[in-house]
């Protein structure tokens, strides 16, 4: 079954949704992105993503079509529309067809909305309850991590690598320290059971699941310490794991072929992803 996709203010199949050659989404990467969970039907943590879309556009000089009110109710209507129960939708804004290719900014070109639904597991899955094995190679990503653009080249390359290494993802070392995951931020348990997590900056992405888990690990007295760990940390750690609007939590339980703690998720990593879950779901709009 098609789906019916979003673009410029038009719900239409996905087969006959078109954007120009010359938009400075895919000309130049010219565009920015969200990713937002959906649970029964329902927008997981929408708030934080639409603020965090604002900032993305306020640091590009790119200017929202829709304000986040209407913005909700796109993604409503097309959680409706595409009877989605569980997964995503996935949203992204780009500087629109300037009717060429020209690097400056064009004047006076409104910008392209595209918005559509994925679905997909989000609560029963493998490397939920099993964890995933990751390696570690070089950050090679662009200076400005904290914008969520959709240049997302260096994450696939990180993707593919781990891939062909057995793992199911990369964790992205920059001067010796891990910045974030290839597409989720990455985070270790010492031995005292402190939550370790590299501190906002524009080195990483400040994730909207990240930012959520840090208040709930403090309502449930596990520790946080926000500061740089290297990946010899992360290979002594007891536990490791990640968080992504689409993982939420997943255990991260191998690191370039070394077994983390015991081998298996660990408590903490496992309590958080209830704990979000349970506290998500029940704010779900
Ligand atoms: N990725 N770091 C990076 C580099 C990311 O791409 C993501 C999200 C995160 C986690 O942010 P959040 O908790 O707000 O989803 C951290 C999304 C899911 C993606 O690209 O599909």
């Amino acid at each position: 079954m098609q789906r019916i996709v979003y673009v410029n203010g038009e719900y239409i199949p996905e087969l006959e949704a078109k954007v120009s050659v010359f938009d400075r989404g895919f000309l130049f990467s010219d565009a920015v992105y969200e990713v937002t969970a959906v649970l029964d039907g329902k927008l997981i943590d929408n708030a934080g993503h639409l603020a965090r879309l604002e900032r993305s556009c306020a640091e590009l000089e790119l200017s929202l079509p829709v304000n986040a009110e209407q913005l909700t109710e796109i993604q409503r209507e097309l959680i409706k529309l595409n009877g989605l129960k569980e997964g995503g939708i996935y949203l992204q804004l780009s500087r629109g067809n300037a009717g060429d290719r020209d690097f400056a900014f064009p004047t006076d070109t409104p910008p392209t909305l595209v918005l559509f639904t994925q679905s997909r597991q989000l609560i029963d899955c493998p490397k939920a309850a099993k964890g995933m094995k990751v390696i570690s190679i070089p950050d090679i990503r662009w200076k400005r991590r904290d914008i969520k653009t959709v240049g997302l080249l260096a994450p696939c390359l990180a993707k593919q690598a781990a891939l062909a290494a057995g793992a199911s993802d990369a964790w992205l070392i920059e001067d010796g320290f891990v910045t974030e995951g290839s597409s989720n931020n990455a985070y270790i348990v010492t031995a005292e059971g402190k939550v370790i997590t590299r501190p906002l900056s524009s080195d990483i992405l400040h994730g909207i699941t990240r930012a959520s888990l840090l208040k709930l690990a403090e309502d449930a007295n596990i520790e946080v310490e926000e500061r740089n760990f290297t990946i010899e940390e992360a290979y002594a750690a007891k536990e490791a794991f990640v968080s992504s609007a689409t993982t939420f939590v997943w255990p991260v339980t191998m690191i370039d072929g070394k077994p983390i703690g015991d081998g298996e998720p660990g408590p903490i990593a496992q309590k958080l992803r209830e704990i979000y879950i349970e506290v998500a779901q029940a704010a779900a709009i």
